[in-house]
């Protein structure tokens, strides 16, 4: 594998494939009554500034923002381990859940090839990838139905050390590997992720002299795909990380504008802002037209649900804040959901993303001429048919009065990937600031963590265990 670093883009290139943010659809003036209007969005310019400026001023522990900047001191150990998996293994498995999970799947996704494990090493020079970020028996089974360990590396990768499905996975793999290669054998088949020193698998990993990557301090789960959780599978896959992390700079880049109208992630987080609380937008749809995005949403869905679903205490209780985050796919999805999205109540706003070259071109073929209400499509390419249909959409959902926006990748590619995370993640950290909430913690998953313990019996949860029984007593009389 070339481990050489790559030419970096000039800035005509990274000009040519910025991300645009077309918002004029958030607008009264494009959807009426229900759109933000010229006043509100005056108004609340100050609160924007005051956002970024905070954002800045936090910096040094949002270090999920400096990943370009940190990351390449170790991008040659990443692509060594990388190296090395594609040299050995048919297989290499994530086994990882929540922000361990997401991103790898959303990248792989968007940058390898759409059937990347049907096409085989010869062809793709990478190992068939799975990330397993579920813990349903049947899915485990089948999963070791067609791997054979020999021929797999696992990659465990949990921040924390202690989460129960991961670390349920990573039992039931070691059992397999210690059986299979001893003790000894067990270094050659997995490589491990996590905290440099918290957490039950940096002991796990000493043990067996596991290859070892650390997620960095001030990382959160949701925010870590620009480090070794995600690194490490995207390079496996063949993917060129530095691009990722240079389109990552680039946004950060335009995200430090101070101008909101220039500053593509603090615009985005102000109007969901204002959708949500002055125009009663508690869902926030994503509908990216393009399969190699589908996965974007899911991670997407993480990212903006977990960081801005938090409550404040207030005089009467408490505030609540989030927006619910919707997944669709165009065009799949018009014909399932965009009924809801036009004539459905106005509580959403909905968020495209279009690509304006796809890898390939479809041509549609000639051969029902006779027919004009199919042949009109003939000579066409699937690639203007996917493009049109989201004008379409957009027309019609705008028509509708129904706030949405689009966000338009040139291509989709490492360097405008690295672009869409670090938007996103940036859109959310403004949003955090403009609400006034930590967009950082998860208190909710903790919780339901927790519960998971005590119900398995984990030694120091015996007062929650408690706490779960005496209220499923409560419960009783209104089971059926
Ligand atoms: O964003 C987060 O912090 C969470 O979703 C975590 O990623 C998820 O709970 C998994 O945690 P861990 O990586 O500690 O196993």
């Amino acid at each position: 594998m070339n481990t050489e670093p790559k030419n970096e883009l000039c800035c005509a290139e990274k000009e040519a494939l910025r991300i645009r943010v077309d918002y004029n659809n958030m607008l009264s003036d494009k959807v009426g009554a229900n759109g933000i209007s010229a006043e509100e969005l005056a108004a609340v310019k100050p609160r924007l500034v005051a956002a970024l400026e905070s954002a800045n001023a936090k910096r040094d522990s949002m270090r999920w923002r400096d990943l370009y900047k940190t990351m390449p001191p170790i991008l040659d150990s990443i692509l060594e381990a990388a190296a090395f998996v594609r040299e050995t293994a048919e297989n290499f498995v994530v086994l990882g859940i929540g922000g361990s999970a997401l991103g790898p799947i959303a990248v792989q996704q968007a940058l390898r090839h759409l059937h990347h494990n049907d096409l085989g090493k010869a062809v793709t020079g990478s190992p068939r990838i799975f990330v397993e970020d579920n813990i349903d028996p049947e899915r485990m089974a089948a999963l070791l139905d067609v791997i054979d360990p020999e021929k797999t590396v696992f990659n465990v990768i949990t921040k924390s050390g202690s989460t129960s499905e991961t670390m349920a996975q990573l039992l039931i793999i070691t059992r397999i590997l210690l059986d299979r290669f001893g003790e000894e054998g067990v270094k050659d088949h997995l490589i491990a992720t996590t905290d440099k020193e918290k957490g039950n698998l940096v002991g796990i990993a000493k043990r067996f002299g596991l290859r070892t990557f650390v997620v960095p301090d001030g990382v959160g789960g949701r925010f870590s795909e620009l480090c070794p959780v995600g690194l490490l599978p995207a390079a496996v896959a063949g993917i060129d990380i530095r691009a990722l992390l240079e389109g990552a700079e680039y946004m950060d880049g335009l995200c430090m504008n101070a101008e909101p109208e220039r500053n593509p992630a603090l615009m985005l987080a102000g109007l969901e802002v204002l959708a949500m609380e002055n125009h009663g937008a508690n869902i926030g749809v994503l509908m990216p037209y393009a399969d190699s995005l589908k996965y974007i949403a899911d991670w997407y869905a993480q990212l903006w649900a977990e960081s801005l679903g938090k409550k404040k205490p207030s005089e009467n209780g408490y505030l609540r804040f989030g927006q619910t985050p919707v997944k669709s796919l165009g065009v799949t999805d018009q014909h399932s959901q965009v009924q809801l999205y036009t004539d459905g109540p106005y509580d959403k706003t909905v968020t495209f993303i279009g690509v304006d070259r796809f890898r390939t071109e479809v041509m549609i073929p000639h051969a029902f001429d006779e027919i004009p209400g199919v042949a009109f499509l003939s000579g066409h390419t699937l690639n203007e048919l996917i493009n049109a249909e989201r004008v379409a959409t957009e027309h019609a959902v705008t028509a509708s009065g129904h706030m949405n926006k689009t966000i338009m990748l040139p291509v989709v590619n490492e360097f405008t990937l690295g672009q869409l995370l670090m938007l996103f993640e940036m859109q959310t950290a403004f949003a955090g600031e403009l609400l006034g909430i930590d967009a950082f913690d998860q208190p909710g998953v903790e919780e339901g963590k927790n519960a998971t313990y005590a119900l398995l019996g984990k030694p120091g949860y015996e007062a929650k265990l408690e706490e779960l029984r005496s209220s499923a007593a409560k419960d009783a009389k209104y089971v059926i």
